[in-house]
């Protein structure tokens, strides 16, 4: 009787108690890459404010306003002073533009979503990969196109090092004219990305 039930035991649960478990680690493992990667992910920002016309119909230098891009490791978001400078007369009776100026009287900063982003054990540089020629839109796509931004690349350690090991299959237009090519492949070693 008592053989009989552990042997049930063994037979039944065991190898159904191990299906569940691994089941839910494939689960979780796959939508937690899925989450981590972030393509896609566009969240609806506090003011409805456009690239599309901002950097595209009006073409205002991504630089107007991201101004650390070639400086420092962050492109940096633009505070609302940035904003002002045009919006204390353009559309001013517009409601999103009373919202801007509702944040900048308050004295709050505007709590934009941050979108793309990399953990923080893990070090990535605007400047050094702006500086060598590198093009917003080789990790960002088109941004002067999109009214709202979203995340259209992974910055997974596998994206970063596919770019790395093979800079010409990533960015051709770089390499049109070899005379002009100051990129080299970009580092592989541990320690470059986790200081
Ligand atoms: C007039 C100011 C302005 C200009 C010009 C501008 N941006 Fe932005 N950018 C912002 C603001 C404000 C945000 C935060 C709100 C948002 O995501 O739309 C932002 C967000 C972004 C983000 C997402 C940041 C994140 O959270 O990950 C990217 C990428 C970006 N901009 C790239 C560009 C590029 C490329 C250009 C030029 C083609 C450009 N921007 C021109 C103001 C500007
Ligand atoms: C160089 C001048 C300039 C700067 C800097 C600027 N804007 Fe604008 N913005 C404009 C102009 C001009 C329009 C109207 C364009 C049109 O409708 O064709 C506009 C339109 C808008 C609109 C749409 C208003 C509506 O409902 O019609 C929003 C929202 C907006 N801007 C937010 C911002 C924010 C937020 C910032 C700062 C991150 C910013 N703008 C920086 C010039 C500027
Ligand atoms: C080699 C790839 C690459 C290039 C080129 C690049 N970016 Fe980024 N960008 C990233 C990554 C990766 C992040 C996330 C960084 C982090 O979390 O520290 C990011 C984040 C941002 C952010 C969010 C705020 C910040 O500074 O982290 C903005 C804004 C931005 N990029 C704008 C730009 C603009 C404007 C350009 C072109 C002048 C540009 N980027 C070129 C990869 C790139
Ligand atoms: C589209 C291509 C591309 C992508 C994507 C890219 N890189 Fe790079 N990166 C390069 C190239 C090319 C270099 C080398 C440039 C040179 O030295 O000529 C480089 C250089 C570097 C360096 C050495 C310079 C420094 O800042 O110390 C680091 C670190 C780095 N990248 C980190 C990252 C990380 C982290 C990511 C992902 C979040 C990333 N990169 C994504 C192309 C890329
Ligand atoms: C080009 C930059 C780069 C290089 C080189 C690099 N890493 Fe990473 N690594 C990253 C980034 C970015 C992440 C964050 C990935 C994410 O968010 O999914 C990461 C994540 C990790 C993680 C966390 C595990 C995970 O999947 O989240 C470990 C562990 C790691 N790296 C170890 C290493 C080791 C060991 C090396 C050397 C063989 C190395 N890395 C080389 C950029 C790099």
């Amino acid at each position: 009787m008592k053989k009989s039930k552990l042997d049930h035991a063994l037979k039944i649960r065991l190898p159904i108690t191990v299906l569940v478990i691994l089941i839910t680690y494939a689960v979780t493992f796959f939508v937690s890459r899925a989450e981590r990667d972030g393509i896609g992910y566009t969240p609806e920002q506090p003011i409805k404010f456009s690239h599309q016309l901002h950097a595209g119909k009006m073409t205002i230098d991504c630089k107007y306003c991201h101004t650390e891009v070639d400086k420092s490791r962050h492109a940096g978001i633009p505070a609302t002073d940035i904003c002002m400078n045009c919006h204390t007369v353009a559309r001013k009776t517009k409601p999103e533009i009373q919202k801007l100026v509702k944040f900048y009287e308050g004295n709050q900063p505007i709590p934009w979503k941050r979108i793309h982003k990399v953990p923080d054990y893990a070090y990535f540089n605007h400047s050094v990969h702006v500086n060598k020629g590198m093009q917003c839109r080789h990790c960002h796509e088109d941004v002067a196109s999109m009214d709202v931004v979203g995340q259209k690349h992974s910055f997974t350690m596998g994206s970063c090092l596919n770019c790395h090991r093979n800079p010409k299959e990533k960015m051709p237009d770089l390499f049109v004219d070899s005379a002009k090519v100051k990129i080299k492949n970009g580092p592989e070693n541990c320690n470059a990305c986790h200081r």
